[in-house]
């Protein structure tokens, strides 16, 4: 099968796209014709080598999280050869950026009907992000007053459309230049981060961080009483912002870290509000799987909302 390849961990132009033996499925999985992809700042730290100790230190790699394609081999009650799927391996797993992947069935979903394979494979681990940080760790309910950080990237903009299905308020902070962008998935008030602060009365129930800017206690004057605030990253722009992540996960409850786990039952979840128009994917722009290293230096290095998407032909 081709793939894109790591022989070794490094910089975006590390991927060499090879011709390498097919993976085998083993009981409870499914093998998938993966036709797209996409990229997640954490497939960028895979491949940086970072995470090296749990990714796998020798031989060839193959990283990537999104998938959605076609079932071409079983063990599996759950699936059948010819069944659409959509989902995410773990990034330290990963194995999407080829043209098969193996997949746990029960992190796998059949994918929504009204979207390409490409659209379809943008959302998995950003909306599944979404709704576990919300719902899971955020306690989310009616009508309450939200605030969401980062709202038009991969995470933000999915969880400003699951948000409103939940009949809360939003208010979603972003670079100034997608405020219409914001408006469009259904913020209710946009702060431009480069101009304005997050209002300091008490007025949030919860503060999602999906920015992974902001610790519980740079937004503690803007927080209810009883309000959560829930990051996918901590503030760990500084070693100050370091310390006060750890020292606010250690001691204050009502600050929770998003430990994301691929379900396929998030992602049933995920299908039925795309399949109604409540919940739609924004693709900023697509690559071949042979220019993967372009699209990774445009997540690493560059300003744009929604999603990079990867294309398996
Ligand atoms: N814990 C987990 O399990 C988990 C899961 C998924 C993601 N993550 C992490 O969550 C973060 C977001 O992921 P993503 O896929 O949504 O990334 P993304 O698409 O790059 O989105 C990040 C967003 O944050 C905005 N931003 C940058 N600086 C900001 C600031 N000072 N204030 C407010 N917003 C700001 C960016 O806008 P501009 O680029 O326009 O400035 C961008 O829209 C990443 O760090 C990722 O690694 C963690």
């Amino acid at each position: 099968m081709k793939a894109a390849v790591l022989e070794n961990y490094g910089p975006a132009d590390t991927f060499k796209i090879k011709d390498v033996a097919d993976p085998k499925i083993g009981d409870g999985q499914i093998l998938v014709r993966n036709k797209a992809t996409s990229v997640n700042p954490v497939d960028t730290i895979v491949r940086s080598g970072k995470f090296r100790l749990m990714s796998g230190l020798f031989g060839e790699h193959i990283i990537g999280s999104d998938f959605c394609g076609t079932v071409v081999s079983s063990k599996s009650p759950s699936f059948k050869e010819g069944d659409e799927v959509y989902g995410f391996n773990r990034a330290i797993k990963g194995g999407a950026y080829a043209e098969l992947v193996v997949v746990d069935a029960k992190e796998a979903a059949i994918k929504p009907h009204n979207l390409s394979f490409t659209d379809a494979a943008s959302l998995p681990l950003v909306a599944t992000t979404a709704l576990q940080g919300l719902v899971k760790f955020g306690k989310l309910k009616k009508g309450q007053n939200i605030l969401i950080n980062g709202c038009t990237g991969g995470v933000g903009s999915a969880a400003v459309q699951i948000a409103k299905t939940y009949g809360v308020t939003v208010t979603g902070v972003c670079n100034g230049k997608y405020a219409d962008y914001a408006r469009s998935l259904g913020c209710d008030h946009v702060i431009d981060y480069n101009k304005e602060k997050i209002p300091t009365d008490p007025q949030y129930d919860l503060v999602f961080d999906c920015a992974g800017k902001l610790t519980i206690s740079d937004v503690k004057d803007s927080l209810k009483k009883e309000a959560m605030f829930v990051t996918t990253k901590g503030n760990l722009d500084s070693a100050g912002g370091m310390f006060r992540t750890a020292t606010d996960l250690i001691f204050n409850s009502h600050m929770k870290f998003v430990v994301l786990k691929p379900s396929g039952i998030d992602l049933l979840h995920l299908r039925e509000l795309i399949e109604s128009g409540q919940l739609k994917p924004n693709i900023h722009q697509t690559f071949p799987l042979e220019q993967i290293s372009y699209a990774h230096r445009m997540v690493e290095n560059e300003s744009f909302a929604g999603k990079v998407a990867v294309e398996i032909k």
